[in-house]
């Protein structure tokens, strides 16, 4: 019987527990009353009873044995543990830490350019970035056919309708459904149908300015402009104003703020002049006026427009316009602390 009761205990060590089902298999080997261990018992009353003390204390071992093996198998595959088990995250480790994101440079300018404005108490106006002709082209004195509609290459969708070359569009609406004094900007995206390059793209961004009241002259718009590229580029900036022409302000001019040609980078982006264009102006003219409602006899006003991107790399020193739009936040990080 000793024999019987150590290979009983080596075939319960042995029996190897890998599923839920093993443990039940384990059960019916050992714990059932068809089992080894219950057969022992029924032997028990056979042993001599000079025997029986430590054969007894020997059986009673071994199925303490068994029971227990049963239960650490169950507690160990039962499913609700088996997942537990399997579920090693470690749940007192740091979590990742997320980067902070940032403004991108040219929604830092465009701000830093409606902020100075805002101050000088303009509001802002937005409006749709597909156009019908009549806000983009003939509102603004470009007659139908006329070659000053090549100035602006243009997205067109339909016979009517386009992507908006500028966002003067804006200011039409605006002209159309507010009554002087008007003083307003419109920044936004706007379309010109141009080959890609470092310096150009088909889609860049706009903030245009407009200005009608009664008595406003040349001499506001210069003021208006002076006071801007003070608090821009900074109180010592030069300035000056070329005639220009655009079919929608009599006069037009074009302003530029001088860069010198110290360094390579001025030198090259001022084409050895010192002097950077930065935006057209003018005189609203009367056509445009009426075209949009107002009496032209009592009201005057100006508008000026300029290029984000343009400001944005001379101010930040950047070469190629596209890395503008290629989202590569290691371009993108660098105006982190901005
Ligand atoms: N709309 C012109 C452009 O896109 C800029 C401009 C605006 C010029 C207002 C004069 C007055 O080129």
């Amino acid at each position: 019987m000793k024999e019987r009761i150590e290979q009983l205990k080596k075939a319960i060590e042995a029996f190897s527990v890998k599923t839920e089902k093993d443990v039940e298999q384990f059960r019916l080997q050992f714990l059932t009353k068809k089992s080894e261990l219950n057969q022992l018992f029924a032997d028990f009353k056979e042993v001599p009873s000079e025997l029986k003390k430590e054969l007894g204390k020997e059986l009673n071992l071994l199925k303490n044995f068994a029971e227990e093996t049963h239960r650490v198998h169950q507690e160990t595959w039962s499913s609700a543990n088996a997942d537990a088990e399997k579920d090693l995250n470690d749940y007192t480790l740091p979590g990742y830490q997320s980067g902070s994101g940032n403004r991108h440079p040219l929604q830092i300018v465009r701000n830093r350019m409606t902020d100075i404005f805002m101050r000088m108490g303009f509001d802002v106006s937005e409006g749709p970035e597909i156009e019908d002709d009549w806000h983009n082209f003939s509102a603004l004195n470009f007659p139908e056919n006329h070659p000053a509609r090549d100035m602006q290459d243009t997205f067109f969708i339909d016979a009517d309708r386009s992507l908006r070359t500028h966002t003067s569009s804006v200011q039409v609406r605006v002209m159309e459904s507010q009554k002087p004094p008007i003083r307003t900007i419109s920044p936004g995206r706007v379309y010109r149908n141009e080959a890609i390059s470092a310096r150009s793209n088909c889609f860049f961004h706009q903030i245009e300015g407009l200005y009608i009241d009664k008595g406003v002259s040349f001499a506001d718009l210069k003021q208006t402009l002076f006071q801007f590229v003070k608090e821009f580029f900074g109180a010592d900036t030069q300035v000056r104003f070329r005639p220009s022409y655009f079919p929608f302000t009599e006069p037009s001019a074009e302003m530029d703020i001088y860069l010198g040609t110290g360094t390579e980078a001025d030198y090259r982006l001022t084409k050895g002049s010192g002097w950077l264009e930065i935006l057209g102006c003018g005189m609203v003219d009367k056509q445009v006026l009426s075209n949009c409602g107002i009496d032209p006899e009592t009201y005057t006003g100006f508008a000026f427009g300029m290029g984000i991107e343009r400001i944005t790399m001379f101010q930040y020193g950047v070469k190629d316009l596209r890395t503008f739009f290629e989202n590569d936040v290691r371009f993108l990080n660098q105006f982190a602390s901005v």
